[in-house]
């Protein structure tokens, strides 16, 4: 069983947090630890973006099982469009138990709650074309193509939010 939540009620997770990104997206880019932790520290919000939604487990001592960030800019060449749903990971021995589904799910739900109709997000290059489908099966919708921080070739997509039920932001399914 997991909890979502966000990332301000356990800032105890928060070096935790960034050592699963820096492992996933920093280290390749030489990105020290130290500056991926800080971020995640400016991440650990409430009402005001960048805000980071986590999943624990309900045993395991809360242990982090997965987390998204919800971001006003992404992707230098797109900064006139947001908020953008960021950094989706899910640690791997949680995987395929649909915490990605629920991360995405409590995102979007918050960015309504603040007030915003749309979100975006681009694919990882690394796992595109699984990536994709499983973006467009939850129902996002294809807007361009674009270059990542990189210089690989992605496209971004992105989600109407208008339908969604609003939830308090102060935390999530608390
Ligand atoms: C992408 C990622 C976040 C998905 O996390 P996840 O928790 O495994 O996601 P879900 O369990 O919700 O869904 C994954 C798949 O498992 C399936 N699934 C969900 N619950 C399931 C269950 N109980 N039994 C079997 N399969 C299940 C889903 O249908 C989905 O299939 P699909 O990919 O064919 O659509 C994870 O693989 C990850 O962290 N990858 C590395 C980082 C990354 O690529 N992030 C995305 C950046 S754009």
């Amino acid at each position: 069983m997991y909890r979502i939540t966000t990332l301000s009620t356990r800032k105890d997770l928060t070096s935790k947090a960034a050592e699963l990104a820096h492992g996933e997206w920093y280290v390749k880019r030489k990105i020290p630890l130290d500056v991926v932790i800080l971020e995640y520290q400016r991440r650990s919000n409430t009402g005001t973006l960048p805000i980071t939604i986590i999943a624990t487990c309900t045993g395991n001592n809360g242990e982090l099982a997965g987390m998204v960030t919800l971001k006003k800019t992404e992707l230098r060449q797109w900064q006139y469009i947001g908020p953008w749903l960021s950094a989706l990971y899910v640690a791997e021995i949680h995987r395929k138990n649909g915490i990605g589904r629920k991360l995405i799910a409590a995102a979007c739900r918050y960015a309504s709650a603040m007030g915003f109709s749309r979100l975006y997000l681009f694919i990882d290059p690394k796992n595109f074309n699984r990536l994709k489908r499983f973006y467009t099966r939850q129902g996002w919708i294809y807007l361009d193509s674009a270059v990542d921080e990189d210089g690989q070739d992605t496209e971004i997509f992105f989600r109407e939010l208008k339908a969604l039920p609003q939830i308090n932001t102060d935390g999530i399914n608390r």
